[in-house]
């Protein structure tokens, strides 16, 4: 087994999520020095998958997991405080299938469009096609069920959500809202990593998450972080393959860096051969470790993934 498949299951990650950053946690982590920030802020959070592995490797000794999606961090409160209850709703609206299959699913997504209960979120999540939260216009949530998987089970589910308690605990605070009011509230020690809808998913027909950010305004905000002197990592205008998913930010705003995350399973499954390239914008103010170069490789992590394992 290698180190990254060894980092990969003992990070616990128990949110499904399309988008989720679990597979490049450590390269993204990678730019952050030991030592030198407090307080990790994730002001795009979903799964928060890098606030996961950054706190299983006790690189701060806070975090702000936050996100404008209120059942979704309604399911994080539940986490960090006693996932108990999280646990067992999840348990008994898995097994509601049993006796309904797919009907089931249909009569949860119901439930949850009429009363945003968090664990019905976690599992509609977790029972959905692709793993991906979509809205329609007006605000219901219209996944339809993935009919060859039956979703994380309940055990597996509790083990991930209570190991995710237990790096988060005491240490841990989620916020609903829009990511502007963390950008103005930023102090000194913290580290933002940011990872806002693409560009492409989030303007025009595409409306993959419940609001969107356009570049102005990530340029904007960007720029309170630059002149509260605060450091950021950011995943911007992935492109994969001749799809570029947006244009890239000004130089003066961040170094940008190409990262190689290799096939997407989307390409795959069209039969594709498409490699998908995330841009990782790096602050200025924090040390020029890959400057030097501007592509980079999953695979360069490996030997880090093994060392934080
Ligand atoms: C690409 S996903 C983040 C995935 C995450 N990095 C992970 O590992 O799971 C983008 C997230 O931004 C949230 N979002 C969209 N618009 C937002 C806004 N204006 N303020 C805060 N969060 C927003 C969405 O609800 C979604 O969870």
């Amino acid at each position: 087994m290698t180190g990254s498949h060894n980092l990969r299951f003992s990070v616990p990650h128990p949110i499904p999520y399309q988008g989720s950053k679990r597979r490049l946690a450590t390269a993204i982590l990678s730019h952050v020095p030991t030592n030198r920030y407090t307080r990790l802020v994730e002001p795009f959070a979903g799964s928060a998958a890098v606030t996961l592995a950054a706190a299983h490797r006790k690189m701060f000794s806070s975090f702000v997991i936050a996100d404008a999606l209120d059942p979704l961090i309604e399911l994080w409160r539940m986490v960090i405080s006693d996932p108990t209850e999280a646990a067992d709703q999840y348990d008994k609206l898995w097994h509601r299938e049993r006796e309904k299959p797919i009907a089931a699913y249909y009569e949860i997504r119901s439930e949850f469009n009429a009363d945003r209960s968090p664990a019905k979120l976690l599992y509609l999540l977790a029972r959905c096609v692709k793993n991906a939260v979509r809205f329609n216009p007006a605000g219901e949530f219209n996944q339809s069920p993935d009919k060859r998987r039956k979703g994380t089970r309940p055990q597996v589910m509790k083990a991930e959500l209570f190991a995710a308690h237990r790096l988060l605990a005491g240490k841990a605070d989620a916020l609903h809202g829009d990511f502007l009011s963390l950008f103005l509230a930023a102090q000194p020690g913290d580290l933002f990593y940011l990872d806002p809808p693409y560009q492409g998913t989030s303007q025009g027909r595409d409306q993959r998450y419940i609001s969107g950010v356009s570049r102005h305004r990530m340029i904007e905000a960007l720029t309170i972080l630059n002149e509260k002197r605060v450091p950021f990592i950011l995943s911007y205008d992935g492109s994969c393959g001749v799809r570029n998913y947006g244009d890239a930010l000004p130089q003066n705003v961040a170094h940008r860096i190409l990262l190689d995350v290799g096939r997407s399973s989307q390409a795959t499954l069209n039969g594709r051969d498409d490699v998908t390239i995330e841009s990782l914008y790096v602050s200025h103010l924090l040390p020029a470790k890959h400057k030097t170069r501007t592509t980079a490789s999953l695979n360069d992590f490996t030997e880090q993934a093994t060392l934080f394992t």
